[in-house]
């Protein structure tokens, strides 16, 4: 079994509390990056190959390389914790169970980016995760980790943790800005991206939760290192968050090259019941849905991307052979009708009647032109909106259809008859 290292503490006892965390080797990582130039950790980083872990991929070193050279402006780092991705459940785990990973994790990108404050924006709906953390938080202050002229090094850092209301968008990293603000959760258009113009009007780099639990591990035991883990264009482990139809779903962390079959046959102990595999969606309700024969892809940015998919954050929904495809489009399609921040036409009116529609097809009133006005509706507004919200949408709406259209028609005929 490959090394476990996101997940290392999860099942040491009081693991959460700093006086575990550093008796396991807690904070080594920050030691080490304290007396390193702010550069040298960027350039770890980069040849770590850490890509971000929130859903667009992005390469994390080079991200932090957009602020602009020279500026003098105040920058902030933001933690993006609103976990918000259908079938996404591991930021929560490396809050409740490793939270001090997380703020090591941040210390180590502030001083890399030259940040003094840094917020994290939790989701509403994770009490028990922002409880955990904001005692990690005053614990970190009591022992002079945060705070002033942290351990003498003349270097200030503060954490604020925010917590949002529960809404899907502001995970978007313009839409969470947005809220940080105390503003209404939109998105804005980019450019200005945020390292750029963020928080505040100030340079802000956005980072998930378990891209900035990654650093401490970079620092500690070097960039080279984190790249072998995974494969060519992406370094490391990550976790994967595994629901429905398998033996064993929950979180499963493993090198990036693991393939999706390993994933769920290997790791999860496959489909309960001796059922088959219909139909597997590989990171989060946005990614486009992979049928069974399309399962032997390495689970890094580049596998799925290779089926027409998105690895986003890894959240894996399998599905077997009991579950009515034309359902899981209804209830995907009433998700993304009920999140639209509805400031974008295309995105406002087609996620509320692709809803109404998918919702008439399983309701046995469907009609014969439905899939393609699903399908028109869907191509035509990619590409077009603020933010990539609707095109996360479109994602599911146009696979489901475009790779089980016979079920959808079988229903629609059914009906008709009925
Ligand atoms: C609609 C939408 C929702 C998103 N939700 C999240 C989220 O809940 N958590 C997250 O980390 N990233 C989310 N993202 C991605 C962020 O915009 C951003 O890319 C990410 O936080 C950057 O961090 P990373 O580079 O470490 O991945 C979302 C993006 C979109 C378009
Ligand atoms: S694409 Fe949708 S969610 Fe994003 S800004 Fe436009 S309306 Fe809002």
């Amino acid at each position: 079994m490959a090394e476990r290292i996101l997940t290392r503490n999860f099942d040491v006892k009081n693991a959460h509390t700093l006086r575990v965390y550093r008796g396991g080797g807690g904070y080594q990582g920050w030691e080490k990056a304290k007396g390193m130039e702010p550069g040298v950790i960027a350039e770890e980083v980069k040849n770590s190959n850490l890509r971000g872990l929130g859903g667009a991929g992005f390469p994390t070193g080079v991200k932090w390389g957009f602020i602009p050279k020279g500026s003098t402006a105040p920058r902030y780092l933001v933690v993006n914790a609103d976990e918000g991705e259908p079938g996404t459940f591991k930021d929560r785990y490396l809050m409740e169970r490793d939270p001090h990973a997380l703020i090591e994790g941040m210390l180590i990108a502030a001083r890399a980016i030259g940040s003094h404050l840094g917020f994290i924006y939790i989701r509403g709906e994770y009490v028990q995760p922002w409880r955990i953390l904001s005692d990690a938080v005053a614990e970190a202050y009591d022992a002079g980790l945060l705070g002033k002229n942290i351990q003498g090094t003349g270097f200030d850092f503060e954490i604020v943790v925010h917590r949002g209301a529960g809404a899907y968008i502001c995970g978007e990293e313009t839409g969470l800005i947005s809220s940080l603000e105390g503003k209404k959760g939109w998105p804005k258009v980019k450019p200005p991206f945020p390292a750029v113009k963020g928080a505040f009007g100030q340079p802000t780099i956005v980072n998930n939760v378990e891209t900035l639990a990654c650093l401490p591990h970079i620092i500690n035991r070097g960039g080279e290192w984190f790249a072998g883990l995974g494969t060519k264009t992406q370094g490391g482990t990550r976790l994967y968050s595994v629901s429905g139809h398998v033996v064993r779903p929950g979180l499963v962390e493993a090198p990036v090259s693991v393939t999706l079959r390993q994933i769920i046959y290997d790791h999860c102990g496959g489909i309960p019941g001796g059922r088959a595999l219909k139909a597997v969606v590989p990171g989060g309700s946005s990614a486009a849905i992979l049928t069974p024969d399309e399962i032997d892809i390495p689970m890094d940015v580049d596998g799925p991307k290779s089926k027409g998919s998105m690895i986003g954050s890894a959240g894996i929904i399998v599905m077997d052979e009991t579950v009515s495809i034309p359902e899981a489009l209804m209830v995907v399609a009433r998700f993304y009708a009920h999140e639209s921040c509805g400031q974008c036409t295309p995105c406002r009116e087609s996620t509320g009647w692709i809803y109404k529609i998918s919702h008439r097809i399983v309701e046995g009133k469907g009609r014969k032109e439905d899939l393609d006005t699903i399908l028109d509706v869907a191509k035509r507004g990619a590409g077009t909106t603020i933010c990539a919200f609707y095109d996360g949408a479109v994602g599911p709406y146009i696979s489901y259809i475009e790779k089980f259209r016979s079920e959808f028609e079988d229903l629609i005929r059914s009906s008709a008859h009925a």
